[in-house]
């Protein structure tokens, strides 16, 4: 089947401009279009969904920085390089942790509040792998509410940063050179911009956020499908590690079926001296781990799944009983509502808790200065790969990484726009298509997507259940094209893209995950149980091939 055969887009029904346009509302895309604002560019946020509906609202812990006395860069480097089990770019974590502090500062400055002690002096929690109080807290428990508040503010009150929300991006437009030039998309009922349309720009900075979704569980929202991976690699750009997907080991437990968005139950629970137990209430972390509970996030993940299937159960538990009501209504007001909702009283009993699908600690690979490698393309936050997380994320690295990287492609884009580098870009807007087509499944298949990637590429994989995850997923892109054959495509709705989106990157992630025949970090094998140094102590890459197939190398 030829590609042609493939994705296509409706051709554009409007077109705008403008300098810089940044895909997503998170702490990483909000911070690129303030800092791009203050070098004098115009710039442009597009969103899927409201403004501060992105993922970073999601965040409970914290930001993690070398903020409290006796704290250095050099230890939280320490403690960043040990989760991320050997696969960290040391030059990127050192770069996060030595501009972490002033970058979060920074943030301070434009208006988040954090909370603070009598002496007004920042509140520091800890979270798994910290060997120290590190993480800055907002709110008790609702710290990325507060970081969003504080953006969307400064955004919203900024008239150089145009804003579209509900709006679904497709593929990037790219000029004769090959150089970002802007991108197609999908916006859901905005008047005079409704339909597909094209945003002309000098160059694209996607801030997308994670694909939790492409999980049946995850704590990630709705709208997190993986699309800046997916419109990364029809754009011909590298992809590294997706392999490296962090399940976060206490997610609250709502029964067998529960699917989509989970309620989170934040690791700070476990910093602030909650315990996990079996049904018996015997303490299994003591002894798996020095740090116990608060062992790196694949561990107690790891350990949590295995007590899991020794007791054949479905879900473990929290005790933070012995906080009492106060505690829990002060520092953990976001969790005591949530829990009560669902029928459980953290402040009288235990609380179910299971791992379920939430970051992925891959994505588009960027240097330092967050450039991909499609010329004036750009990532950040979680949809990059910028080496900071290696095969495990640190807990509450993830905010500060966002924050670290975003203000670095602004100051790229300055230096870029001040040395003349970024010159206005011609484009064909009507012929645009992507580098790559990949097929379009119909939008019902989300929920198997997410089906065959739970039960086979989820927690712990092996090569047969992976194979039986890659022979679903290629099945439901045979039909999807057999549809096109017989002239009966999907309708090209955003649940549709949403579908081609998670499908595309669900069969990235197997590919790379079947390739790597080692356990290390939070990727699990069943059938590979050791890391192995000799032969997969390195990255890997994966890009489309031009019959929109996934290679990983
Ligand atoms: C949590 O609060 O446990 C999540 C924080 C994170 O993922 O870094």
């Amino acid at each position: 089947m030829s590609v042609s055969h493939r994705l296509t887009a409706p051709a554009p029904g409007w077109t705008t401009t403008t300098d810089v346009v940044v895909v997503g509302s998170g702490v990483a895309g909000l911070t690129v279009a303030l800092n791009a604002r203050k070098a004098g560019l115009r710039a442009m946020v597009v969103t899927k969904a409201m403004l501060d509906d992105g993922s970073t609202r999601w965040a409970q812990g914290g930001i993690a920085a070398a903020l409290g006395e006796g704290d250095t860069p050099e230890q939280h480097l320490d403690d960043t390089l040990v989760a991320g089990a050997g696969l960290c770019d040391a030059e990127a974590v050192r770069t996060l942790v030595t501009e972490g502090p002033d970058a979060v500062r920074r943030l301070i400055a434009v208006g988040a509040e954090f909370d603070l002690d009598a002496d007004g002096e920042i509140l520091l929690t800890r979270e798994g792998g910290h060997h120290r109080r590190r993480i800055a807290h907002a709110g008790g428990d609702a710290t990325g509410a507060e970081i969003s508040r504080a953006l969307v503010t400064a955004v919203r009150s900024d008239p150089g940063v145009e804003l579209i929300e509900h709006a679904l991006v497709l593929d990037l437009l790219t000029d004769a050179e090959g150089h970002a030039a802007g991108l197609t998309l999908h916006v859901m009922g905005e008047g005079q911009r409704d339909g597909v349309g094209a945003i002309r720009a000098r160059a694209v900075v996607l801030a997308t956020g994670g694909m939790g979704q492409v999980f049946s569980a995850t704590t990630n929202p709705a709208v997190s499908t993986g699309d800046g991976v997916a419109l990364a690699l029809r754009a011909g750009a590298e992809v590294t590690d997706l392999e490296f997907v962090q399940f976060h080991p206490t997610v609250l437990w709502l029964g067998p079926e529960a699917e989509g968005q989970q309620p989170l139950v934040s690791e700070a629970v476990r910093g602030e001296g909650a315990y996990l137990v079996d049904a018996d209430e015997n303490r299994f972390m003591v002894g798996q781990h020095e740090l116990a509970e608060l062992a790196p996030r694949d561990i107690v993940a790891k350990a949590i799944t295995r007590q899991m299937q020794l007791k054949g159960t479905e879900h473990m538990y929290l005790d933070g009983r012995h906080f009492g009501a106060d505690m829990w209504a002060t520092r953990f007001p976001t969790i005591l509502a949530s829990c009560r909702s669902h029928g459980i009283d953290p402040v009288t009993e235990l609380i179910p808790v299971a791992p379920a699908a939430h970051y992925a600690s891959g994505g588009v690979s960027t240097d330092l200065r967050g450039r991909t490698t499609v010329p004036g393309l750009y990532a950040c936050g979680e949809v990059a790969c910028t080496g900071v997380h290696g095969a495990n994320r640190l807990a509450s690295n993830s905010l500060l990484e966002g924050l670290v990287f975003a203000e670095r492609i602004a100051a790229d884009l300055a230096e870029r726009h001040r040395s003349g580098e970024l010159p206005e870009r011609s484009v064909d807007v009507a012929g645009a298509r992507a580098a790559v087509g990949v097929p379009l499944p119909a939008p019902e298949s989300r929920a198997e997507i997410q089906r065959l990637m739970s039960r086979g590429a989820g927690v712990l994989r092996s090569a047969e259940s992976m194979a039986a995850t890659a022979a679903g997923l290629a099945a439901l892109a045979e039909q999807a094209l057999a549809h096109v054959a017989e002239e009966k495509p999907a309708d090209p709705r955003v649940e549709t893209w949403e579908a081609a989106n998670l499908h595309l990157v669900a069969s990235a992630l197997v590919a790379a995950a079947a390739r790597r025949e080692e356990t290390r970090g939070c990727h699990w094998r069943e059938d590979f149980p050791d890391r192995d140094d000799t032969h997969w102590h390195r990255h890997l890459i994966t890009t489309l091939a031009t019959t929109g197939t996934p290679v990983t190398g």
